[in-house]
């Protein structure tokens, strides 16, 4: 195991490159078995998930090859519809196989998702959408069995409790484009990580239109052939540097951040006193515009409103803010695992149902602390770069997993940021 050693304090200064985005890539990769031939993806992230869903459409008879650390080629000639366990288990985004294998194949078999700490992530919407196909979908022995033998065009509605769903518009759109007919999709999610799908899928030959809308329409056809496509950046990671920069006082420019994507992000950052300047359509310039700054408001929803997956590190940001600052979760209400290990850092947070209240402009000092998913260990450094003193961020695998080269990015901006095997800890790590 590792860990990261922070010593905070120091404002981070400089340029930095964003990566392909993970919650494109991953789908896109998925996308690929939806045909014969090969496909080409490049800006694919370096992350573990990458490898993970890599490996598994591997095992599901595919050839897949790393050309270079962001190219990868695909060619899924033959393919079987079921997926191992003990490769799905690991990644939970492995469900985005549903819809293609269901669509190219007519059936598919894959392990239910376990839990996951950020909240409840049931798959009914995904399971509806199948159903409304004309799929016959059961579960057994945690298996998702699906039969699409009579797969045909029919109008879904995918609007859930909490909205709707990213990867269950994926499944539905790719189950859709190969079936017979015509499809359309009420509710759908319109992340810039689904539109980018949709962009591949045209590519491949299907036929979508209201790209970008929550309303789709899809008219299957018999076959798609394979594509090169470029993964869009990283939007998440992006923010999260802004928040670096901010959190730090210090000045990044970031290369590669589309603003588009970030309208709800930008806008709650610059009511906050931190200045992002567009320096053009994919570069941002983030510094603070004020010395202190204001207290900070959000509430999570499916895009275009604020990403629950910036909640954390906003909570961290929020921390360093004046006056009190409201958090609320929309879409992962109990998405808050990141406050205990902050409080431990000198924050003064208190738990109001979905909604955290952070009393700012505490000072945060450097302590052991530990990650309990992707975006709270990400949430974790950013508030040990900002602490006094030496931070310890434990289980750092879950930052592997959704940010390319944290560290060395970090450290190219002037963090004092190390990687450390849990083997290798100097006397002074006393947890
Ligand atoms: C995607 O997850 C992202 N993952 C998540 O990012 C992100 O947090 C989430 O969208 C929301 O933006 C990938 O793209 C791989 P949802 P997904 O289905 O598709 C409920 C990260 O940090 N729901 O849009 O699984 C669900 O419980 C990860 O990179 C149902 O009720 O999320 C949640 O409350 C974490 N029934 C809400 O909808 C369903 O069938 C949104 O979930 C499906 C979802």
């Amino acid at each position: 195991m590792e860990l990261f050693r922070i010593i905070g304090g120091h404002p981070l200064v400089g340029t930095v490159q964003i990566s392909g985005s993970k919650n494109a890539a991953l789908p896109q990769f998925a996308a690929t078995l939806l045909s014969s031939e090969e496909s080409i993806l490049e800006n694919v992230p370096d992350l573990s998930d990458i490898r993970f869903m890599a490996e598994i459409i591997s095992e599901l008879g595919a050839d897949v090859e790393q050309l270079d650390q962001t190219t990868w080629k695909i060619k899924p000639l033959n393919i079987t519809h079921c997926a191992p366990y003990e490769l799905v288990r690991k990644m939970r985004a492995s469900i985005c196989l549903l819809g293609p294998l269901t669509g190219r194949l007519k059936k598919a078999e894959i392990p239910m998702p376990g839990g996951c700490v950020i909240g409840q992530r049931p798959i009914d919407l995904h399971i509806r959408a199948l159903e409304c196909l004309g799929a016959n979908v059961e579960l057994d022995r945690g298996i998702v069995k699906v039969n699409g033998t009579n797969l045909k065009g029919n109008r879904i509605f995918l609007g859930g409790r909490h909205g709707s769903t990213v990867t269950g518009t994926s499944n539905a759109i790719m189950a859709a484009v190969l079936a017979p007919g015509v499809t359309t999709i009420e509710s759908s999610a319109c992340e810039p990580e689904i539109i980018d799908l949709c962009n591949m899928l045209v590519k491949m030959g299907a036929n979508i239109v209201g790209i970008g809308s929550h309303f789709l329409t899809i008219e299957g056809v018999s076959k798609l052939c394979g594509c090169t496509h470029k993964v869009i950046p990283d939007r998440i990671e992006a923010a999260t540097y802004a928040i670096a920069a901010a959190i730090t006082q210090g000045e990044i420019t970031i290369n590669g951040a589309v603003s588009e994507h970030l309208g709800s992000f930008i806008n709650v950052m610059q009511e906050s006193g931190v200045s992002i300047e567009t320096k053009s359509p994919s570069q941002l310039k983030v510094s603070l515009s004020q010395e202190e700054l204001n207290s900070l408001e959000i509430i999570t929803l499916p895009y275009p409103g604020f990403p629950t997956d910036l909640q954390a590190q906003t909570c961290a940001l929020a921390c360093k803010s004046n006056g009190l600052s409201i958090l609320t979760e929309r879409v992962y209400p109990s998405r808050f695992m990141h406050v205990p290990e902050l409080m431990r850092m000198g924050a003064d947070i208190a738990m109001e149902g979905a909604s955290s209240l952070v009393k700012g402009k505490n000072k945060l000092t450097g302590a052991p602390v530990m990650a309990s998913d992707l975006r709270a260990s990400a949430a974790l450094i950013l508030a040990g770069l900002a602490a006094e003193g030496e931070t310890w961020v434990q289980r750092i695998y879950h930052l592997d997993r959704g940010y390319d080269s944290f560290e060395k990015k970090l450290q190219g901006l002037g963090g004092i940021v190390e990687r450390i095997a849990e083997k290798d800890l100097p006397i002074s790590y006393s947890p």
